[in-house]
């Protein structure tokens, strides 16, 4: 499963990057507003950084509008993947940047029926956001898992991406699901290497090597 980072945030991709631990990026409007730069300057920043795909998302509602976000997010590097919200309009955008050969992410997905109508438009990466439905007591997971099955049975090639994931049980159980990508915020990242028994292994280590006589 490929791993992206859930941020606009530079020192975190450079972090995670430099771990060799992200296949790629993702950004929504929230996350780019939290970091107080232009847009054009964090995405065209990040894609230098990180060679994978890179979600950018458009804010426009209509095709038209959303079309001509796409090309002008596409042209800023060859690895954007331009973000279109599940809406009619957005299929419709979808389609049309489908057929100009530039990549995409629906984004919003919350039922799988949303997900089956974004890989009939032909889109390259759809987005089940399953932490905001575990908020809402519903199973984020079965979501992820429907969409799998879902595509598997028909054999579409758009990819899932588990997303909205608040914890390391989220990105074992999304593997498990078969989704191609979870996307994870840097704090979630840090929380996957770590293990207590790793720290106290470690220090076991230490303890017994400062007594071997050099
Ligand atoms: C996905 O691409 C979104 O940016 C993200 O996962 C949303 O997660 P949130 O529910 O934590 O805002």
């Amino acid at each position: 499963m490929k791993i992206f980072l859930d941020t606009a945030n530079i020192t975190e991709i450079r972090t995670a990057h430099s771990w060799g631990a992200i296949d790629g990026v993702t950004t929504n409007p929230t996350l780019v507003s939290r970091e107080g730069r232009r847009f054009e300057d964090a995405i065209k920043e990040i894609c230098s950084i990180v060679p994978g795909p890179v979600s950018a998302e458009a804010t426009s509602l209509d095709a038209e509008g959303m079309i001509k976000e796409g090309i002008q997010l596409s042209g800023w590097a060859p690895n954007v993947v331009v973000k279109i919200p599940i809406t009619a309009e957005g299929l419709k955008a979808v389609r049309e940047l489908t057929a100009r050969g530039i990549k995409t992410n629906v984004t919003l997905i919350f039922s799988p029926i949303q997900a089956l109508l974004a890989a009939k438009a032909g889109a390259t990466y759809v987005s089940p956001f399953l932490g905001r439905l575990d908020d809402i007591a519903q199973t984020g997971m079965d979501l992820v898992r429907d969409i799998v099955t879902i595509f598997k049975n028909y054999n579409y090639t758009t990819q899932v991406i588990a997303a909205s994931i608040r914890s390391p049980l989220h990105v074992a159980e999304a593997a498990k699901a078969g989704a191609h990508v979870a996307t994870v915020p840097f704090k979630v990242l840090e929380q996957m290497i770590k293990h207590p028994l790793t720290d106290i292994g470690i220090k076991r280590f230490l303890d017994d090597w400062s007594k071997v006589p050099r």
